[in-house]
């Protein structure tokens, strides 16, 4: 597939080689001190199917979505089969994955697709990517990784795109239907769901094992760009018992996922494809890194984030003990739902102290001279973040607010007894 692109656009292997040359160094500066926060991935499955046998259970997507988190967390039961000069190579990746529960517009999803096509066979065409070929167009692929369950040509199992090697919105992950999760109609020798572990491998900028020189007049003179895989000739398939050498290795690492072995024979990623996965994330896929695809729906009530809204009156804030540092929100206006907010949330970097709100209001009226206003301060407990309990309260009249109006100033609000927030 990568060749094809490459043929396509010349441009690709010069990009490939400069984005090599940033992970190598990001990887070389972090020195082995990795951050151990976890990273989640919102997957968005599209399920394309002309028969009904195509058209895969809720379950089977899920058994895939699990096999992922044990495979990029050490978690797979077949985690100890790894040979013992191998074992202190096989690395928790530090990755998971959740079927998407909020879709592009906030809307709560399974994070399923399904979608009935024409379409006898796909190939690595990429029809499948698209709906006006008989597939299904990509959820913004900047945001969820995209796999695309269909009928492929016998015999690919499955293809990925490497990150910037084609445009975005062929970006992602394509399987058999007989070659994904592991319970359904996955078929051996390939039904333990590790087609896809492969494959978002690549998506995560790995390449295979064996360096991809098969063929080549020099074939152990190829690299997957990963220091602490061992060269390898070429590719292995079946079952093979080791070691098998190669190019002067201790034997093969075929049980590696980015070998062509039979799934029940490759179990392991290394620290050194771990941190190449997770470099990649954090440079060149870091959309992934802000994504709420993970998160909860919003509810119609609830605060949406700043982001979301699409209209309304300035809300500035201001930290105090910054020296000032200004920032927006928005105190009324329509959310992405096409509901009004009416309060909005903010997230200060640390535990702050509300001392006051600060209100700007460029128009007043007020029928009875003794109206008041309540300023609130919540916390964010409420259902999907959204106000929960009351942390301050002061009350203010609007005649004093008319008056500010028309002095051109603005109109604070005290709390005698000033809320801690973080
Ligand atoms: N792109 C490869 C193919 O189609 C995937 C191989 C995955 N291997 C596996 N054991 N599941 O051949
Ligand atoms: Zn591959
Ligand atoms: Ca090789």
């Amino acid at each position: 597939y990568l060749n094809d692109k490459q043929a396509q656009d010349p441009g690709i292997e010069a990009r490939l080689q400069l984005m090599n040359e940033k992970i190598q160094q990001v990887i070389q500066e972090k020195d082995g001190k990795n951050n151990r926060n976890v990273i989640r991935i919102p997957v968005v499955v599209h399920v394309v199917y002309k028969l009904p046998v195509q058209n895969i259970s809720d379950a089977q997507i899920q058994s895939q979505i699990d096999v992922l988190n044990e495979d990029y967390r050490r978690l797979n039961v077949d985690a100890s089969l790894v040979p013992p000069p191998y074992e202190p190579l096989a690395a928790d990746c530090q990755i998971e994955f959740c079927l998407a529960s909020r879709d592009p517009n906030g809307q709560a999803t399974n994070g399923i697709t399904r979608t009935l096509t024409t379409a006898n066979t796909f190939s690595i065409n990429d029809a499948v990517k698209r709906t006006s070929t008989g597939g299904k167009d990509a959820w913004p692929t900047d945001k969820y990784l995209n796999i695309w369950v269909c009928n492929l040509t016998n015999p690919l199992l499955g293809f990925a795109t490497i990150p910037g090697s084609v445009n975005a919105d062929l970006d992602g992950v394509v399987i058999a239907y007989k070659y994904f999760g592991r319970i359904g109609t996955a078929e051996a020798p390939y039904n333990k769901g590790r087609t896809a572990t492969h494959e978002v491998g690549h998506w995560l900028n790995l390449l295979h094992i064996w360096g991809d020189d098969e063929g080549s007049a020099d074939p152990c003179g190829g690299t997957d760009q990963v220091t602490d895989t061992p060269n390898q000739e070429d590719e292995n398939y079946g079952c093979p018992t080791f070691p098998q050498e190669s190019c002067g290795n201790d034997g093969d690492m075929s049980m590696n996922y980015m070998d062509y072995v039979n799934d029940a024979c490759m179990y392991m990623f290394t620290t050194g494809q771990g941190n190449r996965m997770r470099a990649t994330l954090e440079n060149f896929r870091s959309g992934i890194l802000t994504s709420s695809g993970c998160l909860p729906a919003l509810a119609p009530s609830d605060c949406d984030t700043l982001n979301n809204i699409t209209g309304g009156d300035g809300l500035v804030y201001y930290f105090m003990n910054e020296i000032f540092p200004e920032e927006t929100g928005y105190l009324t206006g329509n959310n992405s739902l096409g509901y009004q907010a009416f309060a909005e949330k903010y997230t200060s970097p640390e535990v702050q102290i509300i001392n006051s709100l600060r209100f700007d209001f460029a128009i007043a009226s007020t029928q009875s001279s003794n109206t008041m206003a309540t300023a609130i301060v919540w916390d964010a407990t409420g259902p999907n973040g959204a106000p929960g309990n009351v942390l301050a309260q002061n009350t203010f009249s609007l005649e004093e607010v008319i008056v500010n109006v028309d002095n051109f100033s603005f109109t604070d609000v005290y709390f005698p007894e000033p809320p801690t927030v973080n």
